[in-house]
């Protein structure tokens, strides 16, 4: 899919890589990019930068999703590629409190469901779409010291893969993004899982440059490090050795509970 010309919604792109991508598909002649995300003044902020059209939405919340698809069609007209990029990181792990949990599975997964929820019926209705998930490697691999942020991104890949496999025949077409660092204010944010994934981060520039390639493939799987292929493989051939792998790494980052 090429972007140019079509109605494109970005959630989470108030900052990070959503504005990236934001950024990206106006130049590559995007008829309409919406800027959705919970900080209307970031949204706006990027929309005015590439004569965009900011959007408050809190992607965590289904009616509030049901509004953005709504209203973007009333007034732009379909959406061709809906980007479901907003998600938030926080380490974590069994002994969390609940609203940690329930507010991690909100934003970075079920507010998959609910965009789909909205998207899907106008989509088959009228033979197609285009949605982009962006998990992370997290929801391929693990993620050391942040259980939420693993489960929640393993949903998003599962979610993703599901939609693409039940709705491909129907015109609906899927990528999904898992990146591993990407030089945003997440990544800011710290933790020694942060600090080793630091030498290899992106810039989200360089992380949308992959995204418009995986588009115009139409390609499932949109990997910006080549190496988390390697780590899948490994993974699944072997998964005690990874496990392993994964237990040794843990203890050199000093995160052993
Ligand atoms: N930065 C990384 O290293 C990295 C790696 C892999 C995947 N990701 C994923 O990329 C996506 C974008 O993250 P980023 O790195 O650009 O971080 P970021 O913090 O710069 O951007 C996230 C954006 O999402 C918005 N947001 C948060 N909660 C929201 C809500 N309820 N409704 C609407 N918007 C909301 C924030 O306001 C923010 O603008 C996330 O899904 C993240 O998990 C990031």
């Amino acid at each position: 899919m090429r972007v140019a010309g079509k109605v494109v919604v970005v959630t989470g792109a108030g900052s990070g890589i959503g504005a990236a991508l934001a950024s990206r598909f106006s130049r590559e002649g995007a008829g309409t990019v919406v800027v959705a995300d919970i900080d209307l003044e970031g949204a706006t902020g990027v929309a005015d930068e590439i004569d965009g059209h900011a959007f408050r939405v809190d992607v965590a919340d289904e009616d509030s999703n049901r509004r953005l698809i709504e209203e973007v069609e009333a007034n732009f007209g379909p959406i061709d590629l809906f980007c479901a990029n907003a998600g938030i990181a926080f380490e974590g792990d069994e002994q969390s409190p609940d609203d940690d949990w329930d507010r991690m599975l909100g934003i970075n997964f079920k507010s998959h469901v609910f965009a789909a929820r909205h998207l899907i019926p106008l989509w088959t209705g009228r033979g197609g779409g285009y949605l982009l998930v962006t998990a992370s490697a997290a929801g391929l691999l693990s993620n050391i010291g942040a259980a939420q942020y693993t489960v929640t991104k393993h949903a998003a890949v599962a979610f993703a893969e599901w939609i693409s496999i039940t709705y491909g025949d129907r015109g609906v077409k899927v990528s999904c993004l898992c990146p591993q660092g990407v030089r945003t204010r997440m990544l800011e944010q710290g933790g020694a899982v942060a600090e080793l994934l630091a030498g290899t981060a992106l810039t989200a520039e360089e992380v949308a440059s992959f995204v418009v390639d995986g588009l115009n493939a139409e390609r499932f799987l949109i990997l910006p490090h080549p190496e988390v292929a390697d780590f899948m493989l490994r993974k699944a051939t072997d998964r005690d050795g990874w496990i392993a792998a994964m237990q040794r790494l843990q203890a050199r980052l000093g995160l052993s509970k």
